[in-house]
């Protein structure tokens, strides 16, 4: 577990420092590379113009969807990003739920945590704030967020079920979980399944859907959703040719009250 942690740091530490270069994710592969999911995040995800404004491109974005669109959040609400990156999502949040909310984002890299500070250091936004630590053992008391979103990193943590319980410990009653990750939709080959690199490219840790619903469900959330919304196949996202499926799903679920 230790290895595949350390295999991912490393690699989005790399990832972070290319960023800061001026690179975009697509220069390497990663969640939102070109060569790797599904292409660089789009205009179908997020809307330019909230970008924009935030002072950031596209490619800040190494997730596989937008889970802030996915959440729907309200002015005053506190959100938490598991494995925040590059800080997007914490900032499009931070706007969103405004001055009198907050939101915090979680990464284990310091290079990710860096640039995200620099990020809202140029998006001039004071209510968010990134935390060291892994989604593991999450560094903020129980009941404390309204919202917990994540944007393609379940899936690189080797003990889901840890990640997903630690989701529940944090969210008051009634807060909700909304998820943009990798799914498994046919098994891969055994090969890429070991393969520390496409460990860390958001491949080889993908579970199948019924894997995934269980281990929110047994996390204790109620009500979970989780809907396919782009499927890769042999020779796309990563795959080798031969066999496999992987797809970008949306998870949704709450805390019940
Ligand atoms: C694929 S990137 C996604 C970043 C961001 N969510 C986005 O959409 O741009 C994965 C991020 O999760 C972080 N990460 C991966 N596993 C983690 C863990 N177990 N604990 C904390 N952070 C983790 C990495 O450092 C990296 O910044």
């Amino acid at each position: 577990m230790d290895t595949i942690r350390e295999s991912v740091r490393a690699k989005y530490a790399e990832t972070a420092i290319t960023l800061r270069d001026g690179g975009s994710c697509c220069d390497t592969s990663c969640c939102g590379g070109s060569d790797a999911i599904s292409g660089p995040i789009g205009e179908e995800e997020y809307s330019r113009a909230d970008v924009a404004d935030l002072g950031l491109s596209l490619g800040a974005s190494l997730g596989c969807g937008n889970p802030t669109a996915l959440a729907q959040l309200h002015p005053g609400e506190i959100v938490l990003d598991l494995g925040s990156g590059a800080g997007l999502d914490v900032l499009l949040s931070a706007r969103r739920v405004g001055p009198g909310g907050h939101a915090y984002g979680v990464d284990m890299t310091d290079e990710m945590l860096a640039l995200a500070n620099e990020n809202m250091s140029r998006a001039g936004v004071a209510n968010a704030t990134f935390l060291k630590g892994t989604i593991e053992d999450i560094p903020l008391p129980g009941s404390a967020v309204d919202v917990v979103i994540s944007n393609c990193v379940i899936n690189l943590a080797a003990d889901k079920s840890a990640v997903l319980k630690e989701a529940f410990r944090v969210l008051k009653p009634g807060g909700r979980l909304a998820v943009s990750d990798m799914v498994e939709l046919e098994p891969l080959p055994a090969r890429v399944k070991t393969a520390m690199d496409a460990w860390a490219g958001c491949v080889a840790g993908t579970i199948p859907v019924d894997a995934y619903r269980a281990a929110v469900s047994g996390a204790g959330f109620d009500g979970v959703e989780i809907e396919i919304t782009n499927s890769f196949g042999p020779g796309e996202a990563g795959l080798p040719d031969g066999s496999g499926k992987i797809a970008s799903a949306f998870i949704r679920a709450s805390k019940p009250l």
